[in-house]
């Protein structure tokens, strides 16, 4: 299984999955420009099967139209953020839903809070891709339209149940730097140390 954190626009990270025998891919959060995300596809002979968004705010799928009709992938989506996308959702997916890709195993976790269908995915036993629910150090916007305290607060305590290992892939480079495992932003990061919503309010 490889996962390749992809930089792309101004601090936005695209996520390439790929199980190095049967090629079969997955692009999750093209954002505004896919130009490196397909010249890998291209050069390592991947066969992308889906394009997934973890929410659909424009910075992550600005790109999706282009990556489906260069290749041919499945768009993935929730069905509440899917209703806010111009490209039409293939394959509606929420909490407890899964996909593979030959034997990687993409797990999806209904995530609200940034937007009302975000989306957190576990690859594998290894990483936790989270959108801008949960980045390094900090958790994203709950003031945007769909977005709601309550809920970012609820999936974060979700979140923290989750293995220490996981590596945590963010949709941002917002953070000292670009991931770390859940085990240790359990232990230093604020929003996942607040106790309760009182708490995390006041950050
Ligand atoms: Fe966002």
């Amino acid at each position: 299984m490889v996962v390749r954190q992809i930089r792309t626009g101004r601090d936005n990270f695209s996520y390439l999955i790929f199980d190095e025998k049967t090629r079969m891919a997955a692009l999750v959060d093209p954002g505004f420009d896919a130009s490196e995300a397909l010249g890998i596809i291209k050069d390592e002979g991947l066969d992308l099967r889906y394009v997934i968004n973890t929410h659909h705010h424009g910075d992550h799928t600005a790109s999706n139209g282009e990556v489906i009709s260069e290749t041919g992938a499945k768009l993935v989506a929730s069905r509440e953020d899917g209703a806010n996308l111009k490209d039409s959702v293939d394959i509606h997916v929420w909490e407890g839903d899964a996909l593979s890709l030959g034997c990687v195993s993409l797990k999806f976790l209904g995530a609200p809070g940034h937007t009302k269908g975000g989306l957190c995915i576990i690859v594998g036993d290894g990483y936790l891709i989270t959108g801008d629910t949960l980045f390094i150090n900090d958790c994203g916007r709950c003031d945007l339209p769909g977005g709601s305290l309550k809920d970012m607060f609820a999936t974060l305590q979700k979140l923290k149940e989750l293995d220490d290992q996981l590596i945590v892939f963010p949709g941002h480079d917002y953070g000292p730097m670009p991931s770390d495992t859940l085990g240790n932003q359990k232990r230093i990061s604020g929003v996942l140390l607040a106790r309760d919503i009182d708490e995390f309010s006041r950050l």
